[in-house]
């Protein structure tokens, strides 16, 4: 346990969504090492989410692991008001939560289009909007897109990719409508990141691991490392950015 007066983001609290697993508990896990009291939705994974948060805890931060349904239009804003009322304050908001709709496009349904966007756009909007309610100069808003954004290299992942792009407008909205107020928001890109979305044992890893420059998938830690960097005090000048993390697949 490290004094907490030492660490980079000591006497913060911060809401990572589906923080049980993947990139959302390794950024859940940074953060409480970096000093951050850390709550954490999830969907179903609740033995998971009591997992990170025990983890958070052994850092002596406080955690709190919060039922949310992203897809739901109410989940997603009680657990931000959650958070801010359980540790007094909300300075992080980490929108990660995310699910990986994939097939041909004439299997695409109209239910699963509004339960894409739900997830990704529509709640890390809503969830932005009662953050900001909460936060004060210094507060930080970090969506978790997706490389696939700017280029889609195969068949198969239009409503994703539809739906990753429409964060950068919110990003650089979010950066307008707070800047005023010291509150910055920013949208790290990952590319093929080692996670159950995307296991870099898959049959599918090599090929993408071909499209990269590095040859490489990245790892949960590394996508939490840049979030760590722009929701810390280094991060105060970067607003309305956008951060590729893809060992070079865009490049
Ligand atoms: N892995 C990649 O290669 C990659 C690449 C680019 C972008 N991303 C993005 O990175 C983010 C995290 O992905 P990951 O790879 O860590 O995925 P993951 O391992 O599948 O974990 C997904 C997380 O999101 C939660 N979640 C899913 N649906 C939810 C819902 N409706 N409401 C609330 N929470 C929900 C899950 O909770 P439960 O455990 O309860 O199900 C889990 O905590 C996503 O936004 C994804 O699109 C991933």
């Amino acid at each position: 346990m490290t004094s907490t007066s030492t660490l980079p983001l000591s006497g913060r609290a911060a809401l990572v969504t589906g923080g049980s697993r993947g990139i959302g508990a390794a950024v859940a896990r940074r953060l409480a090492a970096d000093g951050a009291d850390v709550a954490l939705t999830y969907v179903s994974a609740e033995g998971r989410a009591k997992e990170v948060a025990e983890d958070v805890r052994a850092t002596g931060r406080r955690a709190l692991a919060v039922q949310a349904d992203s897809a739901s239009a109410t989940d997603p804003v009680e657990a931000v008001h959650r958070t801010a009322r359980e540790f007094g304050r909300l300075d992080i908001l980490v929108n990660n939560a995310g699910v990986f709709p994939n097939g041909p496009l004439e299997d695409v349904t109209p239910e699963e289009i509004d339960r894409t966007l739900a997830i990704h756009v529509r709640a890390a909007l809503l969830g932005a909007q009662a953050a900001a309610g909460h936060m004060t100069d210094g507060g930080r808003i970090v969506t978790i897109g997706s490389n696939l954004a700017e280029r889609v290299p195969g068949p198969g992942i239009t409503l994703y990719a539809a739906s990753k792009s429409a964060l950068s407008g919110l990003t650089r909205g979010l950066a307008r409508d707070l800047g005023a107020r010291g509150i910055t928001a920013n949208l790290v890109q990952p590319g093929s990141t080692d996670t159950e979305m995307n296991p870099a044992d898959s049959d599918k890893a090599d090929a993408q691991r071909a499209l990269t420059a590095l040859g490489r998938y990245g790892s949960p830690e590394g996508i939490a490392a840049m979030v760590a960097h722009l929701v810390g005090p280094d991060g105060a000048g970067t607003t309305g950015a956008t951060f590729t993390v893809d060992a070079g697949a865009n490049a």
